[in-house]
């Protein structure tokens, strides 16, 4: 099974921050990790010689902005995974983002009007914090920004260090990945992360597209180191040959899928060690996957 490195393994960066906690993760590159939320999410600081870029802005509970800022002295350029409320939060604070140009995706990330957190996300036990919020989880949301799009195969050119836009349709449309590809090191998103993948959100028409992205991204980037905006922050690449195979499993109904614990609805789990598959049921009938 392919080495994930725990945040337990990695070094803490001092800083003051009661929301954020900074680990360093590779050279010049600084995992953002968001502690106190179920969610666990983890944005990017990726630093070059003249430049840096952040990859996500994350909840929107604490100020990102102000963190980056006693990270780095370089300017920094904002660029989103993708738009869903847990890595857009803090858009807002910052000039302008980058999302990939897709104009329905676009045009709502501008507005503030993304997939927004539900009653689970928003729920006082969604909150691992011990001290006093100085937010309100039931009036949360995503605020407007301005947005420049982005194509696939663009790069940002950080000065020593660059990073290809890749487009890698699955956990949504608007998904991208970043790749280093002098240091071998694959930002990954939502798509690849090391807990369970929705392959539905966006209807089941997904699931093969899903697929497709994981098959191209196991062929080209299996010697890369991932770096994953969920829960850990650090994977073999190789975990890209064992979610391909997990997937193609699955599609080919051989192995069986059990009744998802954790999403409302009548969701499917695929249990694989260090990640899983989430289906609808629907989605399942669609492409053989037994249950
Ligand atoms: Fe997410």
């Amino acid at each position: 099974m392919s080495k994930l490195t725990t945040f337990k393994e990695l070094k803490k960066i001092p800083c003051e921050s009661s929301w954020f906690e900074p680990y360093r993760v590779a050279p010049g590159v600084t995992a953002i990790y968001e502690p106190h939320h179920f969610q666990e999410v983890i944005s990017y600081l990726i630093e070059g010689e003249t430049s840096a870029l952040l990859l996500d802005s994350g909840m929107g509970l604490g100020n990102i902005k102000a963190l980056v800022e006693f990270l780095t002295d370089k300017p920094v350029i904002l660029v989103n995974s993708h738009s869903h409320f847990d890595h857009v939060g803090d858009d807002w604070r910052f000039p302008e983002t980058h999302l990939l140009d897709l104009p329905d995706y676009v045009k709502k990330l501008e507005s503030g009007d993304v997939f927004q957190p539900d009653a689970e996300n928003r729920a006082p036990e969604a909150l691992w914090f011990d001290g006093e919020p100085w937010f309100d989880l039931k009036t949360w949301h995503t605020k407007p920004c301005k947005v420049v799009p982005i194509e696939e195969g663009h790069v940002f050119d950080l000065g020593g260090r660059k990073l290809r836009v890749i487009s890698t349709p699955g956990h949504t449309k608007d998904s991208i990945m970043l790749a280093d590809d002098e240091n071998k090191l694959l930002f990954t998103g939502d798509t690849i992360y090391p807990a369970p993948m929705y392959a539905y959100i966006e209807g089941p028409e997904m699931v093969p597209v899903y697929y497709s992205t994981v098959i191209k991204l196991a062929a080209q980037f299996a010697d890369y180191t991932l770096f994953c905006s969920h829960n850990n922050p650090v994977w073999e690449g190789s975990a890209l040959k064992e979610i391909e195979e997990a997937f193609g499993k699955v599609l080919a109904g051989e192995v069986r899928g059990e009744a998802d614990p954790k999403t409302e609805g009548d969701n499917l789990f695929y249990s694989f060690g260090d990640f899983g598959i989430v289906l609808t049921k629907q989605a399942a009938d669609l492409y053989g996957a037994k249950y």
